[in-house]
C-alpha cells in the first residue's frame, strides 16, 4: 500500500493536499499547500526530490514529499514537507507508516539527516526532535522556531551544521516559513 510516488501524478497530489489542508487549516492554506506540492513535483530536479504515496487501487490516499537542503559542507540532508493523509483515512496509522516508509527509503540512499518544520507533538512520534535554529539554520527566519525538527539517520547526527542552507525553488518563498 506504500510505494514510490509516480511524479506524473502531480495533479492528483495537488488535489489531495488542497483538500486535506483546506479541511484542517482553511481554504487559503489548502490552496497554498496544494500548490507547493504541485510545484515541488513539477519543478524540482529529479536528484533533489523523493515522493511516496499510500495508494488504494488507483487512488492516492496519502502522500509525502522530501526535497534537498543544500549546505556548504555537502552533507546529504533532506526536508520532509509536506505530508497528508486523506481526511477519512486519518488516525489509522497511515501517516506514521508512510513517514517511516519514506525515511527508510531515504536511508537506503545515504541521506544522513531529515529536517521538518511542523508540529512537534506529532513528529516526535516518528523520531524527530527539536533542533535549535542556531545549531542547524533554516533557509528562512522561522515564524515558529519551536517547529524546527530533525531526525538523524544511521551514520548521521543532529550536530550543528555551519551556514544557512538553501532549499529547492518551490520551497524558496518566505510564506512557507
Ligand atoms: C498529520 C497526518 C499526516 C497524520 O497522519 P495520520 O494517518 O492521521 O496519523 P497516524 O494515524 O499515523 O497517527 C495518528 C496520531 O497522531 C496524532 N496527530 C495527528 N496530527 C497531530 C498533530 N498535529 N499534533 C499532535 N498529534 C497529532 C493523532 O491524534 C493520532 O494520535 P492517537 O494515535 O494517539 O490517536 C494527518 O493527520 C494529516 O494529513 N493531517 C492534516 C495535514 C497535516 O497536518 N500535515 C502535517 C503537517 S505538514
Amino acid at each position: 500500500m506504500f510505494e514510490e510516488l509516480d511524479m506524473g501524478r502531480a495533479d492528483d497530489v495537488r488535489a489531495l493536499f488542497t483538500s486535506v489542508f483546506s479541511d484542517s487549516e482553511g481554504e487559503a492554506e489548502g490552496l497554498l499547500v496544494g500548490n507547493l506540492a504541485w510545484e515541488l513535483l513539477t519543478e524540482t530536479d529529479r536528484q533533489d526530490i523523493y515522493g511516496f504515496a499510500a495508494v488504494e487501487g488507483a487512488e492516492i490516499i496519502g502522500c509525502i514529499i522530501f526535497s534537498r537542503l543544500t549546505f556548504e559542507c555537502e552533507k546529504n540532508v533532506f526536508i520532509l514537507s509536506p505530508v497528508a493523509i486523506r481526511a477519512d483515512r486519518q488516525s489509522q496509522g497511515l501517516g506514521q507508516g508512510l513517514i517511516n516508509f519514506g525515511i527508510d527509503r531515504l536511508q537506503e540512499q545515504g541521506i544522513v539527516l531529515i529536517m521538518t518544520y511542523g508540529d512537534p507533538d506529532f513528529y516526535v512520534r516518528v523520531g524527530f526532535r527539536c533542533v535549535a535554529v542556531e545549531s542547524i539554520r533554516a533557509p528562512f527566519d522561522l515564524k515558529f522556531p519551536h517547529g524546527w525538527l530533525g531526525r538523524p539517520l544511521p551514520g548521521g547526527s543532529v550536530m550543528p551544521i555551519p551556514g544557512r542552507p538553501s532549499c529547492v525553488r518551490a520551497l524558496n518563498k518566505a510564506v512557507y516559513w
